[in-house]
């Protein structure tokens, strides 16, 4: 099985940014951690991040044909990106969404989700171990 994974803006600056929210581990450790539990599950990853919408969009359209999942997690564009929605919708791969944060529980601005409107399923709350259930959703739903 192989899954593209998706980290959109500021995700790169995880363990810097807002530690109170996002944690203090660095995007350099998430990804090492995506690379082992994928290695564990026997799942063959590409590792992506963009802080630029059309740049995600172009990822996603390239992942067709290629990709048996796709694991992502729009960052700020969850809650505008029509394009990001339309992108996923156009390609058709099993989508989980991921947040590192409870989204419900803050601001009214992030209550709403496009992506979600595509995605077979949407994490949130559980940090990086959010990262890892959403591998093991799209491995069991394949
Ligand atoms: C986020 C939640 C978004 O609202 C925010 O803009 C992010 C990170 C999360 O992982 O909790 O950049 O997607």
């Amino acid at each position: 099985m192989r899954v593209l994974v998706i980290n959109g803006p500021n995700l790169n600056m995880l363990g810097i940014r807002e530690p109170e929210i996002y944690g203090k581990g660095s995007f350099s450790a998430l990804e090492d951690s995506i690379r082992q539990w994928c290695a564990e599950m026997g799942i063959e990853c590409e590792l992506y991040q963009s802080n630029h919408e059309g740049c995600i969009v172009d990822k996603i359209q390239a992942a067709y044909g290629h990709f048996d999942g796709i694991l992502i997690n729009p960052g700020a564009y969850t809650h505008t990106s029509v394009a990001i929605l339309d992108a996923l919708k156009a390609v058709g791969i099993l989508t989980c969404e991921v947040h590192l944060s409870e989204i419900s529980r803050r601001e009214a601005f992030r209550q709403f989700s496009y992506v979600s409107l595509y995605a077979g399923k949407t994490i949130t709350g559980l940090g990086f171990e959010g990262y890892r259930e959403g591998l093991k959703w799209l491995k069991a739903s394949v």
